[in-house]
């Protein structure tokens, strides 16, 4: 296979990776070059302080044939101009060295220098919005990324959360600043303009992001080897069962940094295209495991409203621009929020391996705290989504801080409601059991009767006694419980009143 190029184009310069071993991070990689804008706060992907920009392509595939696959939106298939790239804020701690070989990343030295400061570093820097400058170029990177979004236009009714230059303060919810105080961020980010015509970074991203082709690197703890086709990775996995696969590397990364983890071999799975595509068909849409949550989002439009409710409840964009579903559900983790929703959505995992593949309900899927029916050959290749969808969704979510912050319960609600009936109700939930769990009571007590308040009182009551919840540091036993019936009465309270029977039987 081929070595790949070892190197990263940072601020525009080519920087080797020779000597650097598989398991360091973006950001250790970054400060070893002197390049120290970019700060360690957490190593979890916390606060930010590590963003940087990596250019991403701007849209995703219907997998098959080349890398990122082609696309047309003819037969319903999501995708975007992949002619086109994005600057994409991610953690530069999380992320691996390795998963860069050949890649363009920006730092906030790349952005401007003290003699000639980006816009953005202009701004924070006139209205206050740094003052120890800990976090600065973190926030610098994030809102650069906001800068340059294609689709960012003056915001018609500017509200607390966007500028009335269409800027998305949601952009900055991956990053803390612990002595400047938020507003003179907030200020900086609403005063920016649009790029300047022939800005070069804007200019950059109309044009397709660098290759990514297969690489390998060795080194003391081990081997990272990106695979960028399904044939390749398989055979990784056939012949090396303990090797560990690396997405997004959100929950990897992590597991590096504070807990010391190694792999003899890492296989990067980011860039396997036939794990990038997304597939909207007459009977189920089909979301390739490789796709980041910020892909998923822009890519499906609206098209699964549950998911729309989700994604801006996971995590930060800095994490959604590299967790993906697949990693969400190996993890299988019982607080992991992709599986309430997907439960709701009664989704399949297709799992392949190199003797083929097989497709398992989600519901059939976990076995056991952070065990599933997945075999070390397998991979998750992709989640299918049955259509049509039910029309009534909710996705609730509960967490001591209202972004990037793991639930203490979710539930993914989809019901069906016609004639004022609930005609089929499916609800999943997180943070009750030792996996996710469907709460087959409740959608019991509420299949068959009257979308009533009454009705949903009482289901809501059953919803509090599904599971087993448990006390943790997150919440205590009786507050999950409490929470679970709330998610319920609260979809009611607001779901459209024309679904009420006409006449209360
Ligand atoms: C700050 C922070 C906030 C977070 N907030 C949330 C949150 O709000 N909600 C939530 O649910 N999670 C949250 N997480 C956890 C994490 O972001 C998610 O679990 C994410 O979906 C993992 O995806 P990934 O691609 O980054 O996985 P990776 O870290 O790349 O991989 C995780 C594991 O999954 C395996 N894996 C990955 N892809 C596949 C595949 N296709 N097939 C088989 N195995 C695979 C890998 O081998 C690895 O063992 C958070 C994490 C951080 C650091
Ligand atoms: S160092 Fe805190 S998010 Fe990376
Ligand atoms: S300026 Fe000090 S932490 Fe933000």
């Amino acid at each position: 296979m081929a070595a790949g190029r070892h190197e990263v184009t940072v601020n525009g310069t080519a920087r080797s990776l020779a000597g650097t071993d598989p398991a360091t991070s973006a950001l250790d990689f970054l400060r070893a070059q002197g390049l120290t804008g970019a700060k360690e706060g957490c190593a979890e992907g916390e606060c930010g302080a590590c963003a940087v920009l990596v250019l991403r392509p701007d849209g995703v595939g219907r997998g098959g044939a080349g890398a990122d696959g082609g696309t047309d939106g003819s037969d319903g298939t999501a995708g975007a101009d992949l002619g086109r790239s994005r600057w994409t804020g991610v953690n530069a701690c999380l992320v691996p060295a390795a998963a860069l070989d050949g890649q363009e990343v920006l730092t906030a030295e790349g952005l401007g220098t003290p003699d000639a400061l980006h816009p953005v570093q202009h701004e924070l820097a006139v209205r206050g919005g740094s003052q120890c400058g800990y976090c600065t170029p973190g926030f610098v990177c994030a809102m650069a990324a906001e800068y340059y979004r294609g689709d960012r236009h003056p915001h018609a009714v500017p509200d607390r959360e966007h500028g009335p230059n269409g800027f998305d303060l949601h952009a900055l919810s991956g990053n803390l600043c612990r002595c400047t105080g938020y507003r003179p961020i907030r200020d900086a980010a609403f005063a920016l303009g649009a790029p300047e015509a022939g800005d070069p970074l804007a200019s950059r991203a109309t044009h397709p992001p660098p290759a990514a082709p297969p690489s390998r690197l060795e080194g003391a703890s081990g081997a990272f080897e990106r695979a960028t086709d399904l044939s390749r990775l398989l055979t990784l996995l056939r012949e090396h069962p303990d090797a560990v696969l690396v997405a997004g590397a959100t929950d990897w990364g992590v597991e590096v940094n504070l807990r010391g983890a190694r792999a003899r071999l890492a296989v990067g799975i980011d860039r396997v295209h036939e794990l990038r595509a997304l597939h909207v068909g007459h009977d189920a849409v089909e979301i390739g495991a490789s796709l980041t949550l910020s892909e998923v989002g822009r890519a499906l439009a609206g098209r699964v409203p549950l998911l729309d409710q989700l994604l801006p409840q996971f995590a930060s964009p800095l994490i959604r621009n590299g967790a993906t579903l697949g990693g969400n559900l190996a993890t299988a983790s019982p607080v992991g929020d992709a599986a309430p929703a997907l439960l709701a959505l009664e989704a399949d995992v297709v799992l392949a391996c190199a003797g083929g593949e097989r497709t398992v309900p989600l519901s059939g899927y976990f076995t056991g705290y952070r065990r599933t029916v997945r075999r070390p050959d397998e991979v998750i290749r992709a989640v299918r989504i049955p259509l049509p969808l039910s029309g009534v969704t909710a996705f609730h979510k509960v967490a001591k801080r209202r972004f990037d912050d793991i639930s203490s319960v979710a539930a993914g609600i989809a019901l069906d409601v016609r004639d004022g009936v609930v005609a089929k109700a499916r609800i999943g939930l997180g943070g009750v059991a030792a996996t996710p769990v469907r709460a087959l009571a409740t959608e019991a007590a509420l299949e068959g009767r009257p979308w009533t308040a009454e009705v949903v009182r009482a289901a809501a009551q059953v919803m509090g006694r599904e599971g087993t919840p448990i006390d943790d540091h997150r919440a205590s036993a009786a507050y999950r419980s409490a929470m679970l019936g709330t998610a319920l009465l609260r979809l009611h309270a607001e779901a459209d009143p024309s679904l009420a029977p006409a006449v209360a039987p």
